[in-house]
């Protein structure tokens, strides 16, 4: 496989982009309701959860067609709602967002709310909506209801809240990003893994163990590296270039990486995390003749700072 991370970007971008405002533009909905939704569908995030699913998938030498798109996309309709509430008043309380103003600053707190919910349930209805394979559909939408909800992203989100003010341990921050940040970004890599298996990838439609182990490890540390890289860019980018107020995690007195283990060891664990997701991909790329690391290599490449 010779193509290249940004070949593949730029070729999946515009089309998770066109599904996800499709979604939404197409929906009998109140007007008010949808535009608040595309607002903050439309500032340009980077997409990086369905691009994870899609890579994956793409790394198995399948091909990418308009139904594994939509599939992919859901979880960034998940991503969207949960960074609406996320800059709430009564949570970070941000005033602006991928460079623009957050949605709760142009349409008050009550419909961005509601934009949110609306943005995390239309994610459950696109997973059932075309993949005319309902035991692929019914794995994907219990999987993404377990990741985001109480015993994920949102169970890590309360312990976030709970955390601020006090100096946690690494081990309690730890477990704090691997839910919040780390649940979705895992459900991307085990969308692509299942998707791919439900292409016929290996005998009896079953992922290999040892497969889905290192892909399992991937995840984790591509999860945990991502928020690491989060928690260090808020403390050395400006407003400007991180689109979302600079220093914010000290104004709220969150425990992150930098707070813990200075500027140098976060960057550290970074590093150390990033080996890891290399190796694990490289050794699925030892057992599988099918597989390229080639694709996920250079995206876990974009985390280092
Ligand atoms: C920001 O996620 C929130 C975290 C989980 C750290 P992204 O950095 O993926 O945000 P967008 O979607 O590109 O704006
Ligand atoms: C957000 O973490 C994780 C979510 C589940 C939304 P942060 O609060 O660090 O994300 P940013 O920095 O506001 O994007
Ligand atoms: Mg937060
Ligand atoms: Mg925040
Ligand atoms: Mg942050």
């Amino acid at each position: 496989m010779n193509q290249t991370f940004k070949n593949f970007q730029s070729r999946c971008l515009p089309l998770i982009d066109k599904t996800l405002f499709q979604l939404v533009e197409t929906l009998k909905a109140p007007k008010f309701l949808k535009k608040a939704m595309l607002y903050s569908l439309k500032a340009g995030g980077k997409r990086i959860r369905p691009l994870l699913t899609l890579i994956v998938v793409a790394s198995f030498e399948q091909k990418i067609n308009e139904k594994i798109i939509k599939m992919a996309s859901a979880i960034e309709l998940v991503h969207t709602y949960s960074l609406i509430h996320d800059d709430l008043p009564a949570m970070d309380n941000d005033d602006y967002r991928r460079g623009k103003l957050t949605n709760h600053k142009v349409y008050g707190e009550g419909i961005a709310i509601l934009a949110g919910d609306a943005l995390l349930t239309l994610a459950f209805q696109v997973l059932t909506q075309n993949s005319s394979n309902e035991k692929l559909e019914l794995v994907l939408v219990k999987l993404l209801a377990k990741v985001t909800g109480a015993t994920g992203m949102v169970g890590g989100q309360v312990l976030d809240i709970q955390g601020e003010k006090k100096c946690l341990a690494l081990d309690k921050m730890q477990k704090i990003h691997r839910l919040k940040t780390g649940s979705l970004l895992s459900y991307a890599v085990k969308a692509g893994l299942l998707i791919t298996q439900s292409l016929n990838q290996w005998k009896n439609k079953i992922i290999p163990k040892e497969i889905e182990k290192h892909f399992l490890i991937f995840a984790e540390s591509f999860g945990l590296a991502f928020q690491i890289r989060d928690d260090i860019l808020d403390v050395t980018k400006t407003t400007e270039e991180l689109g979302k107020t600079a220093g914010k995690d000290i104004a709220m007195k969150k425990s992150t990486y930098p707070l813990l283990l200075g500027l140098t060891g976060a960057k550290k664990a970074l590093e150390q995390e990033i080996t890891k997701a290399n190796k694990a991909i490289l050794s699925v790329e030892k057992m599988q003749t099918t597989f390229s690391a080639e694709l996920l290599k250079q995206f876990i490449r974009t985390l280092k700072i």
